[in-house]
């Protein structure tokens, strides 16, 4: 292979209403089912989520991954006509069909780009940028496009008070580009896993063609999320600890040599015991779960977006991508900003 992938720009754009932990206990009070700001703040590190204003179609998930996006091209000094590849990481698309990746494609132009979608769920951002960077490697692509993005608060059980109060909006984004082989800054490695045998850890029943939405699944919530947190949690402490020990050892570097940390925030719990485990202090770890929940595929684009705009993470550093997610879904992605 005589190319290499590197990240040449981030944008991220999230609906404009905030949901606080106080809100979501007020909803649920109706429900005569209790929780609090203090229990979500303790056992998640949550302090609000953002949801879209699903009439608003400037708020539907192609529209914010396009906003992250636009500013994504403009970092990278790229325009829409640049990209030939689009690849859109959602759980919770537009539509079945088209595919998310196309709405964005039609709303921002890019005619000389082929889209699709990846349901990887929170792991989608990783796998995507994975795929680009493997499609660029070969030779067949130049410019492309990956989107994290959800919307995914339609697909919550309010009967649920252990994941509805989790789950948030927004979208990321990232330009990837073709850069010389020898090119220091650049993806050095990506690793991927799925275990399927997990898929009951985290579903939604119904709403897929092996089973449709009636009035009586309806009514029974088959249509939304359903959770296992308490099994989820573990593995994913074991599993973001695996991979992101397997990505420096594959690029011969250890812990000391990471200067950014950026793991799916789905709990600030869970990313402290990874933090703990591997021996990497805090302050060297991406988080933006405090203000926006787990948006799924949107997580680490977004809390790289941030860090990258904060002048945070400097041309030269290291950073690792580390990723778990519904299926189960592992990944992690290390590179050289
Ligand atoms: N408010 C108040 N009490 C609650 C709430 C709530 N919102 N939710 C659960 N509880 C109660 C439970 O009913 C239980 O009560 P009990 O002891 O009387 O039975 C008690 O709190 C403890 O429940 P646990 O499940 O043990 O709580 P835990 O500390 O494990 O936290 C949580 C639950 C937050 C769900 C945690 O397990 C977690 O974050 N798991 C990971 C979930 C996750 O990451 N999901 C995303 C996967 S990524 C993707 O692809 C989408």
């Amino acid at each position: 292979m005589k190319y290499h992938a590197r990240i040449s720009g981030t944008g991220s754009a999230f609906p404009q209403k905030r949901v606080t932990n106080d809100d979501i206990a007020k909803k649920l009070a109706k429900l005569d089912i209790e929780t609090s700001d203090a229990w979500v703040q303790s056992r998640t590190g949550i302090r609000e989520l953002r949801y879209s204003d699903l009439q608003n179609p400037d708020e539907h998930n192609s529209s914010i991954g396009v906003a992250a996006a636009v500013k994504a091209l403009d970092m990278a000094g790229k325009t829409p006509a640049d990209i030939n590849q689009i690849i859109y990481a959602t759980c919770s698309p537009d539509t079945l069909i088209p595919s998310t990746a196309c709405w964005l494609q039609h709303k921002i132009g890019a005619p000389h780009a082929w889209a699709m979608d990846i349901n990887a769920a929170c792991s989608g951002f990783v796998y995507g940028l994975a795929t680009a960077e493997q499609f660029i490697r070969s030779g067949q692509t130049q410019t492309a496009l990956v989107v994290g993005a959800e919307v995914l608060h339609p697909f919550m059980n309010w009967q649920d008070r252990s994941s509805c109060i989790l789950f948030g909006d927004g979208a990321g984004a990232a330009i990837v580009e073709r850069c010389d082989f020898e090119s220091p800054r650049r993806i050095l490695s990506s690793h991927l896993l799925s275990d399927g045998n997990l898929w009951e850890l985290l579903y939604i029943p119904a709403g897929g063609s092996s089973m449709e939405v009636t009035p009586g699944r309806f009514s029974k919530n088959l249509h939304k999320m359903k959770m296992t947190g308490k099994d989820i949690f573990k593995v994913a402490v074991r599993t973001l600890t695996d991979f992101a020990l397997r990505s420096l050892e594959s690029n011969d570097m250890t812990i000391a040599d990471l200067d950014w940390f950026a793991p799916h925030q789905a709990n600030l719990r869970i990313i402290e015991a990874v933090a703990k485990r591997l021996n990497i202090p805090m302050e060297k770890v991406l988080i933006n779960v405090d203000r926006y929940g787990n948006t799924s595929a949107a997580t680490i684009p977004t809390v790289l977006d941030e860090a990258v705009r904060a002048g945070r993470i400097k041309a030269g550093q290291t950073v690792l991508m580390d990723c778990f997610g519904a299926g189960l879904t592992y990944g992690a992605i290390l590179m050289r900003w």
